[in-house]
């Protein structure tokens, strides 16, 4: 593998969930930046993902976009199958697709439940699992499972969420301990509080609220998680495996 400083990740083949929009977005184009050819995974954001893909070629890297619903085993496989297919191999899988759908548990519906836990948690399984296959073989890859404080910490009105997100926490963990053994790592990153749309439906009140409790005194952008993953998809990681990474401004 190349040693180019400029572009540690030269000739690197990723697959970025959700990368469509939001954080996704942000750290596709910093793996590009650095090297990486990207697969751009993206649910219903077409447009979005098509001219990523354009950004992502304007700066010198190749990159693909690719539907799938990250909750669909068969779409989550077939979009790995691709990414190998077209680009050769795989070396970096960022599991970032998510959503949230937040209420009360009084008021959660089991469908508001289910729609989290299979996006958020099966999600990150069904990439997975496919990509380990690949990189078992290779005996290399690095997986990096976007999670949130939330799960750390818990957030009221977001169990399905909360518990959607410690469970990525759960299997960064094992996952981590099962194929170390193969050259691969496993992290999870925590974003804090992150402006994307993901905050669309969220109180004005509420976020003013958790503004006030982050000690660096301001909300996050998705340049603010992007470098960090790209470091964990280094070869400086490497001796990194089974963390999670709160980037919070100091909130947890
Ligand atoms: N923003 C925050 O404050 C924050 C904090 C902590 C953790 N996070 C986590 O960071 C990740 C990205 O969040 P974000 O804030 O960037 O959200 P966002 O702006 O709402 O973007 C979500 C992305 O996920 C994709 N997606 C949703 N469901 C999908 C599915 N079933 N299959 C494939 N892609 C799917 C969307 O694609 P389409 O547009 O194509 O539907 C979009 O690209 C999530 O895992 C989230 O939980 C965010």
């Amino acid at each position: 593998m190349s040693q180019n400083q400029d572009k540690p990740l030269d000739g690197r083949v990723a697959v970025v969930t959700g990368a469509s929009r939001g954080i996704g977005k942000a750290i596709a184009l910093e793996l590009a930046k650095r090297g990486a050819q990207i697969v751009v995974n993206y649910n219903r954001s077409a447009e979005a993902a098509e001219a990523l893909v354009a950004e992502v070629e304007a700066g010198g890297s190749k990159a693909l976009a690719v539907q799938a619903d990250v909750a669909s085993f068969d779409d989550a496989h077939n979009l790995i199958k691709t990414a190998i297919d077209q680009f050769g191999g795989l070396d970096i899988l960022v599991n970032n697709a998510g959503i949230t759908r937040d209420t009360l548990i009084m008021m959660m519906k089991e469908a508001d439940w289910d729609a989290v836990l299979a996006t958020n948690a099966k999600g990150t399984f069904n990439c997975s699992k496919a990509a380990v296959r690949h990189m078992m073989r290779k005996r290399y890859g690095r997986i990096i499972n976007i999670t949130s404080i939330a799960g750390i910490i818990g957030n009221a009105g977001q169990t399905n969420y909360s518990a959607s997100k410690a469970a990525q926490i759960g299997f960064t963990k094992a996952l981590a301990r099962e194929v170390a053994a193969r050259n691969i790592t496993v992290n999870a990153v925590a974003p804090g509080f992150i402006e994307t749309d993901i905050w669309a439906d969220v109180p004005e009140e509420a976020r003013e609220g958790l503004l006030n409790m982050i000690p660096l005194g301001r909300k996050g952008s998705p340049e603010d998680i992007a470098p960090a993953v790209a470091f964990l998809a280094s070869d400086e990681a490497a001796y990194i495996t089974g963390q999670v990474l709160a980037i919070d401004g100091g909130l947890t």
